[in-house]
């Protein structure tokens, strides 16, 4: 089984490399993945939060029906992702991360984006999203080039977090 790294680790600041062919083994990890996320509920994972520095990541948005039923959303698989496009308009929401957690801040980020992939078969995709789901793709492709949400929030807020996220660095060291 994968295991989840947390803040502090290298591999979380590294450049990720390109999948060179999508075979069963990229299907093992995507599997394992979708496993280690849906065990941590979160919304989206990339590779290297589980010690993969490869480019890929998944994401899987689960609705709620006015009724308060849960339907479960479709994984979406992102190989070698290009982000293309992003919309002059943009939007802030507070973003949280499973590699640093307890911590949530706010992060503006363009509404819309435009990506260009392959999935989960090899086959090149080129799809355009938008809220939730564009917000998700930006965060898990920023994990692929050694960036993280924090690197994106006001120095105000950045000092606040000091303390926690030193505080994580040492708990998972
Ligand atoms: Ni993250």
């Amino acid at each position: 089984m994968l295991s989840l790294r947390y803040f502090g680790d290298p591999i979380l600041r590294k450049r990720a490399k390109a999948i060179e062919k999508v075979d069963e083994e990229t299907r093992q990890i995507v599997a394992e993945m979708a496993k280690v996320m849906k065990q941590q509920r979160g919304i989206g994972l990339a590779a290297p939060q589980v010690g993969l520095s490869i480019r890929l990541f998944i994401s899987r948005i689960d609705k709620e029906t006015n009724e308060g039923e849960i339907i479960p959303g479709e994984l979406l698989v992102f190989i070698n992702p290009r982000l293309s496009e992003p919309s002059i308009q943009e939007d802030v929401m507070k973003e949280g991360c499973l590699s640093i957690p307890g911590i949530r801040e706010e992060v503006w980020r363009p509404e819309e984006i435009t990506v260009e992939a392959l999935d989960i078969n090899g086959e090149p995709f080129k799809k355009r999203f938008s809220g939730l789901q564009a917000r998700c793709i930006m965060h898990e492709n920023d994990h692929l080039n050694g960036a993280l949400f924090i690197d994106r929030i006001t120095i105000r807020a950045r000092t606040r977090i000091e303390q926690p996220l030193r505080a994580i660095k040492k708990k998972y060291k």
